[in-house]
């Protein structure tokens, strides 16, 4: 099939790059010359485990190119799957704009006997349908229009789109379902037919229901705190009981990225629309902006003036296996931390060049996590990233001036930490204390 994909970001190229790997024949185009330009050179722009070599071998065979030209990317293409951001406005609701803009283009230069418009950006409902007046708006075709929402992870963004739960298809015709699930049918995902509005609902309530497992776990984390529980042993009794799962039970420093924040804010701001008060997803997002400074509260409460202090950060990234840094804890952090005036030391195995770009010189950059370790007064753990878990505690003591870790990850046992002479905060787990060290413990 000739397929042309519009946009390609982190789902845009990882979708374009993955259907031609089964064969079709994709297009990808993009507004961002620099982008497309790197892309034809065979240069991936995002981190992604294994895009390098998909998309070497996807380029030679001649089953996937770029482009910024529209007349190209629409001239033969059957099936055109726009998948450009939709990013947060000021309020909350989803920005439209690009998809708008991206709709007239394609409606300017398609051809006119039909081809499937697919949006897989994440779009609130009713979106699809204002998709087709966007595509009408220079000239009246015959398009046929459909929502298949995507369910990837960064990190992990082509196994799972090999590997996917489902894939949800929503169509106004049978015929343009049907052509739609031939395309991707290759994937071997089960596929769900459903309406357009219901397929852009299931992809919001999705992302709020995984964001809801996230917040309550970390509610829960910070009772076990207080009540001397360890909420690892508390998630896996829970997640033990299949009607639960044991899954998005990991207790943190809250969700970042792309999608959750923006997307929990879209769904609250669309039932507002819809004069509905969802106030089970504002509590969600409200758990998790706390939840995403604590390790900062905590430093305050242990050191009482963070003034002048140095801080190492390890971790930049919103989760580990990607650069991306967007709506990130660790940068949530830096900034509360620069406010208190702390020399903060950063370290990132690949999001570090992301952060520069937006703190420049505010903070201090190492080349090696113990770099950024070495010599400080407090250590923050905000991705845990593999390079960070296989550390030793024994050794982070070693290396610091004076051993105090806030672990937002759980990346180490408290029985570690018992052992080695470093008082150790971590995430709904008792805290470990040792009487020796400059900075006494304010409790
Ligand atoms: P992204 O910012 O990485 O990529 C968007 C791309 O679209 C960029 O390369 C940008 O240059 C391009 N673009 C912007 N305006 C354009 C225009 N007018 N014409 C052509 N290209 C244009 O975004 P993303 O993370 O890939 O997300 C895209 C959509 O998919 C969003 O709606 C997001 O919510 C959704 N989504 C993202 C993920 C994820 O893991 N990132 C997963 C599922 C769904
Ligand atoms: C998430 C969803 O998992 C995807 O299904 C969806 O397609 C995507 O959003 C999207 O719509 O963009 P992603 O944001 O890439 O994917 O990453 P996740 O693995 O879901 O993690 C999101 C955040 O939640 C991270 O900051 C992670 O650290 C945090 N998290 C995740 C926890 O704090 N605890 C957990 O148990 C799981």
């Amino acid at each position: 099939m000739n397929i042309s994909v519009i946009g390609a970001g982190y789902v845009g190229l990882v979708t374009g790059a993955c259907l031609a790997e089964i064969g079709h024949h994709v297009i990808c185009l993009d507004v961002n010359k620099e982008k497309v330009e790197m892309l034809k050179s065979g240069k991936s722009p995002i981190y992604e485990p294994g895009i390098d070599d998909l998309l070497q071998k996807t380029t030679q065979s001649g089953h996937l190119s770029f482009t910024t030209d529209y007349p190209v990317a629409c001239e033969k293409a059957e099936v055109i799957i726009i998948a450009v951001g939709t990013p947060s406005r000021p309020d909350g609701s989803a920005d439209l704009s690009a998809l708008q803009d991206v709709a007239e283009k394609i409606g300017f230069h398609a051809r006119h006997d039909g081809p499937i418009i697919v949006t897989k950006s994440t779009v609130p409902v009713g979106t699809n349908r204002k998709i087709r007046s966007w595509l009408n708006t220079h000239q009246t075709g015959k398009f046929r229009i459909a929502s298949n929402p995507e369910f990837l992870r960064e990190g992990s963004a082509i196994h799972d789109t090999f590997n996917g739960d489902r894939i949800v298809i929503g169509a106004e015709e049978e015929e343009t379902a049907k052509r739609l699930e031939e395309m991707v049918a290759p994937f071997g995902v089960p596929i769900l037919h459903t309406s357009i509005e219901s397929a852009e609902m299931i992809k919001y309530s999705s992302n709020a229901f995984l964001a809801t497992k996230i917040s309550f776990i970390n509610e829960i984390a910070n009772l076990c705190e207080k009540l001397g529980a360890n909420v690892e042993d508390v998630a896996k009794g829970m997640g033990m009981d299949q009607r639960i799962g044991s899954s998005f039970l990991q207790a943190g420093i809250g969700y970042g990225g792309s999608c959750f924040p923006k997307d929990t804010n879209a769904l609250v701001q669309m039932a507002g629309e819809m004069e509905h008060d969802f106030e089970l997803l504002e509590s969600v997002i409200h758990v998790n902006a706390k939840q995403q400074v604590k390790l900062v509260q905590m430093a305050k409460k242990r050191f009482k003036d963070l003034k002048g202090k140095r801080a190492g950060l390890l971790g930049l990234s919103f989760k580990p296996n990607t650069d991306d840094i967007r709506e990130a804890a660790s940068m949530e952090m830096i900034n509360l931390l620069l406010d208190e005036g702390v020399q903060v030391t950063v370290y990132d195995p690949v999001a570090q060049e992301n952060v520069k770009s937006i703190l420049g010189s505010r903070v201090i950059y190492a080349d090696h996590c113990f770099e950024a370790i070495e010599d400080q007064e407090m250590l923050f753990i905000a991705t845990e990233w593999e390079e960070f878990k296989v550390l030793r505690l024994k050794t982070i003591s070693k290396l610091m001036e004076n051993p105090i870790l806030f672990d937002g990850r759980n990346c180490f046992s408290v029985e570690e930490a018992e052992g080695a002479a470093i008082d150790y905060y971590s995430i709904g787990r008792p805290a470990v204390i040792h009487s020796v060290l400059k900075t006494p413990h304010s409790e």
